[in-house]
């Protein structure tokens, strides 16, 4: 049985391309929290618009808010979640276990990289806004300049935090965060380290068989 995976991570190592290949190849699920708060802000909700100056700036949203966005999106049942973005923190870490997998078989995980190549991937990034697939100006840019290559829509659009500004608050954050998160899931066994500098090919090769395991 596949096991539910928690995919950890900086901003620009990858979590959004992996998950979109274990989608497409393996049939899971993928709730990313990230996403979820960005549909929010588009929609111009009342939670978006709490939240928007805070994706903005970087910084994380308050547990209470993100867990509730979690679970209104997340039906565990005999389905088999990417959880992208979350846990941020060993709070949220906690509440994944505690009200969300409740003891269903879970890995973390972690796609390490040397932080210092994650600026140029996220300034470079471009999202199809009608599809969603994630491109790369310099390592995977689109066969036509603005048109998605999956869809075919003229809709690839720049993330509003990945400015060089905001990209380094994210990545403190994260540097800030990670280490008692990965000893969470270190302690309980359920830790996996993959490295995420070589091609998404290679490094989903490597999640793949941990799928398998
Ligand atoms: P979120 O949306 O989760 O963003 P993030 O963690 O910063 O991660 P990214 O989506 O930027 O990067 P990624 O790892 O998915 O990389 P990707 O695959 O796209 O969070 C955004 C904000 O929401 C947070 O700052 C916070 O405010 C809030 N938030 C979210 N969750 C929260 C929570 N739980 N609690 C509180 N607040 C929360 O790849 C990046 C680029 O690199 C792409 O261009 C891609 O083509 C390229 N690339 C990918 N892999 C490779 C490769 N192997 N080689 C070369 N290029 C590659």
């Amino acid at each position: 049985m596949k096991p539910q995976i928690i995919l950890l991570g900086a901003p620009g190592s990858g979590k959004g391309t992996q998950a979109a290949k274990l989608v497409d190849s393996l049939g899971y699920q993928h709730l990313s929290t990230g996403d979820l708060l960005r549909k929010e802000i588009s929609s111009s909700s009342d939670l978006g618009n709490r939240v928007k100056s805070i994706l903005a700036e970087g910084n994380l949203v308050d547990n209470d808010t993100v867990l509730e966005l979690l679970s209104s999106n997340c039906e565990l049942g005999s389905k088999h979640y990417i959880f992208d973005g979350y846990p941020r923190n060993i709070d949220q870490a906690k509440c994944l276990d505690e009200s969300v997998l409740k003891g269903a078989e879970s890995k973390a995980v972690y796609l390490h990289i040397n932080l210092d190549d994650l600026a140029s991937r996220l300034v470079n990034r471009r999202t199809c806004g009608s599809c969603g697939e994630i491109y790369n100006l310099i390592s995977k840019a689109p066969k036509v300049e603005g048109v998605c290559d999956k869809c075919g829509k003229s809709d690839l659009t720049q993330r509003k935090d990945d400015n060089e500004e905001t990209v380094v608050t994210r990545l403190n954050v994260f540097k800030e965060s990670i280490e008692p998160i990965l000893d969470y899931y270190e302690k309980a066994g359920r830790l996996v380290t993959v490295s995420a500098s070589g091609t998404s090919e290679e490094v989903f090769e490597k999640i793949k068989k941990i799928t398998e395991q």
